[in-house]
């Protein structure tokens, strides 16, 4: 069932992953998807709708006919007011027309709405006897969507309304980065492989970089980015995810529970940043006019519903320290932004460097250091870069990488980060989404950093032409270290 049926996520997401999952016989044997918005409609024009967005958004092309038509048969709308608890009587009486006891009591509530309506929704699918806390017959869920609160009071006040109608187990919050391939990938990586695990530590790491960088601007989404900014929309989520992925410890099992313990764990030993410190090592920015792959780019202000002073920040980056036995002293870089000359995410784990001993006189007294990347998107691959000797009488060092892609391993097909999820969801397992603690800390984690910037203006080192890798203050961050951000390369 999904509230909020008529935007955006539906078509462009939600159905595409649903058909697929269908297609690919992953869905149960009964199923309807019941679309619940006020507009006005029918199931056939919005069967129609979600055809035409299907054939825009689909990662299969061309959608297969017969396929469609069998999906569809099973996709129904209601027509009611959020609001309105007559509105979920109806829904009560579209499931028990269905005449399938498991489609009245197996429920998986999708709420796509705006998050200051997610306490009203629980509260009315209770009282229509649709929501029941855990442990009655069949079961249900709520899966909720970014963004999950805008501080630590919100998102703790969110919690206790979806937390009264229903127990935290039936909670899924969504965070799509843990939906894809090689964000999973990175605890297989880790706890399958001894070599790099034992060199997984300050012993070995000198510093990680981890980069979500973006082309595109905030394009019709200004109205949205002015009350979010790059720290509430990509570092509060997805960013300190792949951080505690990276970092944590490993999981005594690989149930839910164990690995989100180790990952609020992670976030818990996150130095807590003072006003002071945040001036030091978390660094804004935010776009004017450039070129982005030569074409010219608007600068943030001038974008529709953005206002003409904003200070809202398109970019940050961060250098974080987590204080336990593993990473004592590593800095942790992170750093996401829009309007950047390139699309991709990665992460760096730089090595530390040998002694520069032998090799000085032949490289210019500057050995290259070990590194090894996670490429999470796009040309999926991880790479691994060591020095080798350059053939030849002479004594020449340089650089080369071995380097792992799924492409050429495994072949293109990727799932969509929503299918997976969407089939997690439906099967109960709440590994990949957020616990209420884990998203609780994380915002502790924003809520210090946004309280250090206060009110303050943005510098003029903290613009940054579009088109550009960030702002010069993002450059000093690192130099203060003795570090330089690696940025990642497009595909040869
Ligand atoms: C969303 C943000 O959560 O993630 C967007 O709201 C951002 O601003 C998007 O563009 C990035 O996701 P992906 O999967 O394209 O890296």
């Amino acid at each position: 069932m999904i509230f909020g049926a008529s935007g955006d996520l539906t078509a462009r997401k939600l159905i595409p992953a649903l058909y697929h999952l269908f297609k690919e016989k992953q869905l149960p044997p009964a199923f309807r998807v019941i679309g619940f918005a006020r507009r006005e409609k029918t199931d056939e024009s919005w069967r129609a709708e979600l055809r035409a967005a299907l054939d825009q958004f689909s990662r299969t092309k061309p959608v297969e006919d017969a396929v469609w038509s069998e999906f569809a048969r099973n996709v129904v709308y209601c027509l009611g007011d959020l609001t309105d608890a007559a509105a979920y009587t109806k829904l009560e009486q579209m499931l028990n027309g269905f005449g399938d006891a498991r489609l009245r009591k197996n429920l998986l509530f999708y709420l796509a709405t705006s998050p200051s309506q997610f306490g009203q929704v629980a509260e009315h699918l209770h009282n229509a006897g649709l929501l029941h806390r855990e442990g009655g017959d069949g079961w249900q869920r709520l899966v909720v969507e970014k963004p999950f609160g805008h501080d630590l009071p919100s998102a703790h006040t969110l919690n206790n309304e979806l937390t009264r109608f229903a127990h935290e187990r039936q909670v899924f919050r969504i965070d799509h980065y843990l939906g894809k391939e090689t964000v999973q990938n990175i605890l297989m990586f880790r706890f399958s492989n001894s070599i790099y695990e034992r060199l997984w530590n300050r012993e070995s790491v000198d510093h990680v970089q981890i980069t979500v960088s973006e082309k595109h601007s905030v394009g019709g989404r200004g109205g949205y980015y002015e009350e979010a900014g790059a720290i509430r929309d990509m570092l509060q989520n997805h960013i300190l995810q792949v951080l505690a992925l990276v970092a944590m410890e490993p999981p005594v099992s690989l149930e839910a529970e164990s690995i989100r313990d180790e990952k609020v764990k992670l976030l818990k030993s996150i130095r807590p940043l003072s006003p002071e410190n945040v001036a030091r090592q978390v660094v804004r920015g935010q776009y004017f006019a450039g070129l982005v792959d030569g074409q010219p780019q608007a600068g943030y202000r001038q974008e529709t519903k953005v206002k003409p002073d904003s200070n809202v920040e398109t970019y940050v980056a961060a250098k974080l320290f987590i204080d336990n036995w593993r990473w004592s002293g590593v800095p942790f870089y992170l750093r996401t932004g829009k309007c950047l000359p390139l699309g991709a995410s990665e992460v760096r784990i730089q090595f530390r460097p040998t002694p520069n001993v032998l090799f000085a006189a032949a490289c210019g007294g500057k050995l290259d250091p070990n590194a090894l990347t996670l490429r999470l998107q796009p040309n999926e691959g991880i790479s691994l870069r060591f020095n080798g000797k350059v053939p030849g009488t002479t004594v020449g060092v340089r650089p080369v990488r071995m380097h792992f892609s799924y492409d050429s391993e495994f072949g293109a097909y990727t799932p969509e980060a929503y299918e997976r999820l969407l089939l997690e969801a439906v099967a109960g397992d709440a590994t990949l989404f957020i616990r209420r603690d884990e998203v609780e800390t994380a915002w502790q984690i924003v809520d210090a950093i946004r309280q250090g910037w206060g009110n303050k203006p943005l510098t003029n080192r903290e613009f940054y032409a579009a088109g550009t890798w960030g702002p010069i203050a993002a450059e000093e961050l690192l130099a203060q270290g003795g570090h330089v951000w690696r940025d990642p390369q497009p595909i040869k």
